[in-house]
């Protein structure tokens, strides 16, 4: 038997055509024993039939591939939430582009491996131009801005308090009750006071409690806002914010992993006002930038801000080699061997262009208007409040939370949708997070249907 062929190199395509054309075939026949946005059957049924279709995990012998991609891909498809589907809408879990899947075939392909130079001289080259339009885009009026490339909101969130951490020593970080759990976990991790949390009776931070948080706190403080919280697509005062942190002398990170795109839109712009006052900004590109996931951004006002991630080690950026002229990338992340995750977002920027991204933008905010109004006109159902977002909160009138959370977890069993659940005002709402530009009015009216015939149940 030959070798199993390499997917690089010049044969490397020849070999990857017929298996890719076994991977189409297997995602077509897995959507199609799926028919729906998740597998029936709940959790057990689920894990019953991967089960049976993986047989061994690890067989002496091997059953080659052809025969390994066409069962496994098919199984996994079949099993899948699909957030292609547009019933499934509960989390920032994004339907992928089609060229952004294609571009990250390549990247599979080649590794590059962005660590040194010598592992991936294009790419390296490649996510310098990237970054850098990007960070601009966060911070327009900054001289040297720059961006990270990193795993997502969580990592980028942590690397901002690393920051903070480097530039003002044991920082006391500052955040909203609604921000993301991760800032928590990243204080834990970095040695730092667990974030004071300040409160967001209506969703988003109160600046009359953060002044008076700002006012009563000694140390280095730093402020994480957010622009699009997760439970309700919220955005909090920026401008206000930011006036505020000026006047204490505290610094400011935004959490915009949702929200960030909006940079995008020539019609939604307008709602981060105040996000470049920020000395850093978390932006995810696999939530409302439509990238498989991992395409996350930390955007610094000040390129300098970044020099304290350097590192040496001598097989990846000696001196010399770097005296002598090689690239030093061993800053540019902690982690060490690295996927070129921005060879799919470069594809993405170049073949929609700005404004192509903004119109996906501008469509999923329309989509979200669209199902709040369908929810207002709708007898049975609340609506939270008009969306800020793509995210619409909704619950029958009248339920009790657990006839709400019964609701998800019934559609989720009989696998008709994929509907997530968030606390607001002191009650548990079904959440429709719409980050499908293709979804249908049609669609929408169907999600309210599920809801309302799980009601009558
Ligand atoms: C506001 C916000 N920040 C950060 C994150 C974490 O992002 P990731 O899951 O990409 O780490 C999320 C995830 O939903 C989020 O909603």
């Amino acid at each position: 038997m030959r070798a199993a062929p390499l997917a690089g190199g010049t044969p490397g395509p020849d070999d990857l055509r017929p298996l890719l054309d076994t991977v189409l075939d297997a995602l077509r026949s897995g959507a199609a024993d799926r028919g729906g946005p998740l597998p029936a059957g709940g959790p057990g049924a689920v894990a019953h039939r991967v089960r049976e279709a993986l047989g061994e995990a690890l067989p002496e012998r091997g059953t080659g591939a052809t025969e390994a991609l066409a069962a496994v891909v098919r199984a996994v498809t079949a099993g899948a939430a699909d957030p292609a589907h547009p019933l499934c809408a509960a989390h920032l879990h994004t339907p992928p582009l089609a060229l952004a899947a294609a571009a990250d075939l390549a990247a599979s392909a080649l590794n590059p491996s962005m660590d040194s130079w010598d592992q991936a001289p294009a790419a390296s080259v490649l996510e310098e131009l990237v970054t850098a339009a990007l960070a601009a885009e966060a911070f327009p009026a900054a001289p040297r801005p720059d961006a990270l490339v990193t795993t997502g909101g969580t990592e980028s969130n942590q690397l901002a308090l690393l920051l903070a951490r480097e530039r003002g020593g044991t920082v006391q970080p500052v955040v909203g009750a609604n921000a993301h759990h991760s800032f928590r976990r990243a204080a834990w991790l970095l040695g730092l006071p667990e974030p004071v949390l300040v409160p967001a009776p209506n969703g988003t931070m109160d600046p009359a409690a953060l002044e008076q948080a700002l006012t009563e706190l000694r140390g280095p403080l730093l402020v994480a806002a957010t622009a699009g919280t997760t439970d309700a697509g919220l955005i909090d005062p920026l401008p206000e914010i930011a006036e505020l942190c000026a006047a204490h002398g505290a610094e400011l990170h935004v959490d915009a992993a949702y929200g960030g795109p909006l940079l995008l839109s020539e019609r939604h712009r307008p709602l981060l006002a105040g996000l470049d006052r920020a000395r850093t900004v978390t932006v995810d590109l696999h939530k409302l930038g439509w990238q498989p996931a991992a395409a996350g951004l930390l955007a610094v006002r000040d390129a300098d801000d970044l020099a304290v991630l350097g590192h040496r080690a001598d097989y990846l950026n000696a001196d010399d080699d770097t005296e002598a002229g090689l690239p030093d990338l061993l800053g540019r992340s902690l982690r060490t061997t690295r996927r070129p995750d921005v060879l799919k977002t470069a594809v993405t920027l170049r073949a929609l262009g700005r404004s192509g991204l903004g119109a996906l933008v501008d469509a999923c905010m329309a989509l979200a208007g669209d199902l709040a109004e369908l929810v207002e006109k709708s007898p049975g159902l609340e609506l939270y409040a008009p969306p800020t977002l793509t995210t619409v909160l909704f619950r029958p009138y009248g339920a009790s939370d657990e006839a709400v959370a019964a609701i998800r977890r019934t559609l989720l069993a009989e696998g008709r949708a994929v509907l997530g659940r968030a606390a607001a005002d002191g009650r548990l709402w079904l959440k429709a997070t719409l980050l499908n530009p293709h979804a249908t009015p049609g669609d929408l009216a169907q999600i309210l249907t599920l809801v309302e015939g799980g009601t009558d149940r």
